[in-house]
Formats: structure tokens, C-alpha cells, sequence
């Protein structure tokens, strides 16, 4: 092809490739007698950032703790790149590349940051490359090395549960409601690194419950009301369901 053709030539419009990477199929999971998700299905593709939004008791963290096999599945399927892996173990999981950051961080608060990112060397990344990243990623525990954890402001353990979790290299991120206690200017901080990282090719589940900000970096997203998946769409076509939802589903009752 000459030159002036190929410069002539419009750049084709790539759609992203929709190749899913972690799935939910008819899902049915609770706690013994409690069945709390009722056929969820929900599908988070290769690289995207879907977020999954509603109101509190929704199922959300529920569904979250099903994806790390935390929460057994009665009926239904979880799949990982295409294959079922219903009724895997968590560590199964983990290794496999899902990791989650829980509701409430999970870093230990009376270990340093230096310490708190030894733990996360069982994952076979060395020390030195974790503290590496980590500190590449958010200058700001850099400087808050030798600090314990817990007396870090709340946006930076957030920053480092983030630092563990990133650390196990994972295919999947699931991030439960990362704004919870934060400042709004904060909470944007974050979500661009959670762009970031998506943009590197991690596929990113982010629950929130109230964050209308979540749906500026997100691809998708799906609203979950009493344990069914209402609506999935473009993130700006749901906005306003979104609202509806909040008052329908009695959020602040
Ligand atoms: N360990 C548990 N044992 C019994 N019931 C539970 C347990 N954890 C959650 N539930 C129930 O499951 C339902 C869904 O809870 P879940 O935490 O998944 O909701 P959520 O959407 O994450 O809510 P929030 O936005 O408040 O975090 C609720 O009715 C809750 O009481
Ligand atoms: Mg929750």
C-alpha cells in the first residue's frame, strides 16, 4: 500500500474486544437457609471496569464474596476465562487471579506499610518489587514506609489494601465500595488509578453503593436490587435508573 494511501485511509473503529473473563450464571447464593442472590447472572469482560451499583442489603458484597468463592453457589455457575469454576476453593481462586479488596480494606492496622506488603510476598513477587510498584503507584506511602497502617489516613489504606492486592499480579480485581469513608476528591484519586490499572489490562469489578462518580471511569455497569441484576447498560444511560432505584429500593430505610 503507498503512503498517501495508507495516510488517506480512516483509522478502523476497534471495538473492544467483549471477551469474558469472569461470569455469573443463574446464580443462586446465601448463607445457609438465606438466599440472598436470586439467578444473578453478570459478566465482566477482559480489561473493562464494570461497576455494580445499588442499594445497601442489594447482594453486592454477596456476590462479590461468590466471585472469590467465599460464599458457596447452590445453583448456577461461576466461570473464569470460559471454564467453570463452580465450587472452586478461595486460594484456588486466587491463584487463579481473582483477588478482592473487601468492604473495610482488610490491611492489618497495627503493621507497618513495609509490613503490611511482606504479606503479600506468598504470591512469588519479591519485596522490593511489590514496595517497588506500590510506591511508583501512590507516592504517597512512600514516604509513610515505617508508618503503622492504621494511623494512615482513610484514603491512604485504601491505597495500600489496593498495593496488596495489585501485587498478586491478578486478572480480576474486585474492589468493594472503595469510597466508603472518603472524600470525594480522594475517592477520584483512586478511581483514576483504578482507570489506570484497568487500562494495563486488569478486569475491575467496583462496588459502590451511592458513588454517581464510579460511572465516569466505568465501561459498564449493572444495578443490583434485592438480589437480581435490574439492569445492565452504558454507564450514562443508567444514571438516572440509578436514582430510581435509591428511592424504589428504600437505600436510607
Ligand atoms: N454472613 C451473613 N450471614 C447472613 N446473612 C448475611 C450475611 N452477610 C450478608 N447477609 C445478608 O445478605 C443480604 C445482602 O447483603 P450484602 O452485604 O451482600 O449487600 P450489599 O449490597 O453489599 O449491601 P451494602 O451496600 O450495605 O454493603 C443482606 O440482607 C444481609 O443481611
Ligand atoms: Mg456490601
Amino acid at each position: 500500500m503507498s503512503e498517501s494511501l495508507a495516510e488517506s485511509q480512516p483509522e478502523p473503529i476497534r471495538e473492544p474486544i467483549r471477551e469474558p473473563i469472569l461470569e455469573l450464571v443463574d446464580v443462586v447464593a446465601g448463607y445457609g437457609p438465606i438466599i440472598v442472590l436470586q439467578s444473578v447472572s453478570l459478566t465482566l469482560h477482559r480489561g473493562e471496569v464494570l461497576a455494580l451499583l445499588g442499594p445497601n442489603g442489594g447482594g453486592k458484597s454477596t456476590a462479590m464474596q461468590v466471585c472469590c468463592g467465599l460464599v458457596p453457589i447452590i445453583s448456577g455457575q461461576l466461570r473464569f476465562a470460559g471454564r467453570s469454576i463452580t465450587g472452586a476453593a478461595p486460594d484456588a481462586l486466587a491463584r487463579a487471579g481473582v483477588c478482592a479488596v473487601p468492604e473495610g480494606r482488610g490491611i492489618f492496622p497495627n503493621l507497618t506499610v513495609h509490613e503490611n506488603l511482606m504479606m503479600a510476598t506468598h504470591t512469588g513477587m519479591s519485596l522490593a518489587e511489590i514496595e517497588h510498584t506500590a510506591f511508583a503507584r501512590f507516592p504517597a506511602l512512600a514516604s509513610r514506609r515505617w508508618q503503622l497502617a492504621g494511623t494512615m489516613s482513610g484514603g491512604q489504606q485504601q491505597m495500600l489494601s489496593m498495593s496488596r492486592a495489585l501485587a498478586t499480579n491478578p486478572a480480576v480485581l474486585l474492589l468493594d465500595e472503595l469510597s466508603m469513608g472518603l472524600a470525594p476528591k480522594i475517592v477520584s484519586q483512586l478511581y483514576e488509578i483504578v482507570a489506570n490499572v484497568a487500562a494495563e489490562g486488569v478486569s475491575v469489578l467496583l462496588i459502590e453503593q451511592f458513588a454517581r462518580s464510579v460511572l465516569r471511569i466505568a465501561d459498564r455497569a449493572a444495578i443490583m436490587l434485592n438480589g437480581r441484576i435490574v439492569r445492565t447498560g452504558p454507564p450514562d444511560e443508567l444514571a438516572d435508573e440509578l436514582s430510581a432505584a435509591y428511592l424504589g429500593g428504600k437505600a436510607n430505610s
